[in-house]
């Protein structure tokens, strides 16, 4: 059973020293299987451009992708805590366009709350956005929808001014009302002080053992891609090898006539 049912909880749990269990979700039949266990909270990420899509990166997901995505997620999991990601593009522009796009997001697919990437340069966003009540968890460290400013999708906040800067911005997503904050391939010693520092959960993927919760892709935990295997993933099962024998099982069955058996037909 989760233990995350509002946003309130989220500092419960930090408070309690209870790790958030998060998995990103995108579909339907995962989203039942994820509500019959004890994850905590699921994200429909952006990530879907790219586990999803096939694309290179997330730049190219649209608001109207996250939310038919974020739709379908609520149907399979009708009691999760369910957090949307703002896509690329869709609250850069202006504060007012955030508040349209994010209004949209949770009116239509009953999210529970939308994540949006950056630190200072978000601060009037992020504060408009919860005076709207609309909950903001935060993103810092590695930004996938700044890869191109960043060079790479590579560990953030090794030299010291970016570390301070990414303290920084850590606070000021706080005080600007984020209830929670994700930390992406950071240095697990600056991911520690960040989470010491704040009082909201910091979530962390790539980011060590302290933070307060930590997030994967379910693709990734699942195997499903085998050429995917950078350092901080676990990989919890090999989908990819299961249901590759599965479907070459199948195949082989049409061609020798194995199937459909006595038991499959109908009299
Ligand atoms: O889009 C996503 O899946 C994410 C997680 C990696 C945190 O933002």
């Amino acid at each position: 059973m989760a233990a995350i049912a509002t946003i309130n909880d989220f500092k419960k749990a930090k408070e309690n020293k209870e790790p958030i269990a998060m998995i990103t979700c995108y579909e339907f039949a995962f989203a039942r299987i994820i509500e019959q266990t004890g994850i905590d909270v699921i994200l429909v990420g952006d990530s879907l451009g790219m586990v999803v899509a096939g694309h290179t990166s997330t730049i190219p997901v649209t608001l109207d992708q996250m939310i038919y995505h974020a739709e379908i997620v609520r149907r399979g999991a009708p009691n999760a805590f369910i957090v949307c990601d703002l896509p690329f593009m869709s609250y850069h522009v202006s504060v007012e366009d955030a508040l349209r796009n994010s209004g949209r997001v949770m009116k239509v697919t009953g999210s529970n709350a939308v994540k949006l990437e950056g630190g200072r340069d978000f601060r009037a966003t992020v504060e408009a956005l919860v005076r709207a009540s609309i909950p903001v968890m935060g993103h810092l460290g590695l930004t996938p929808q700044s890869v191109h400013k960043l060079g790479g999708y590579t560990v953030q906040g090794r030299e010291e001014d970016k570390r301070r800067i990414m303290i920084e911005d850590a606070k000021i997503l706080e005080e600007a009302g984020a209830f929670s904050l994700v930390l992406e391939m950071v240095p697990e010693e600056l991911a520690h002080e960040i989470s010491r520092m704040l009082s909201i959960p910091t979530i962390g993927i790539g980011a060590g053992r302290y933070c307060d919760g930590q997030v994967l892709v379910i693709n990734d935990l699942l195997g499903m891609d085998e050429r995917f295997t950078p350092k901080f993933l676990k990989k919890y099962a090999n989908l990819a090898e299961v249901a590759k024998s599965a479907i070459q099982g199948y195949c082989d069955e049409v061609k020798s006539g194995a199937f459909p058996a006595e038991g499959n037909v109908f009299k």
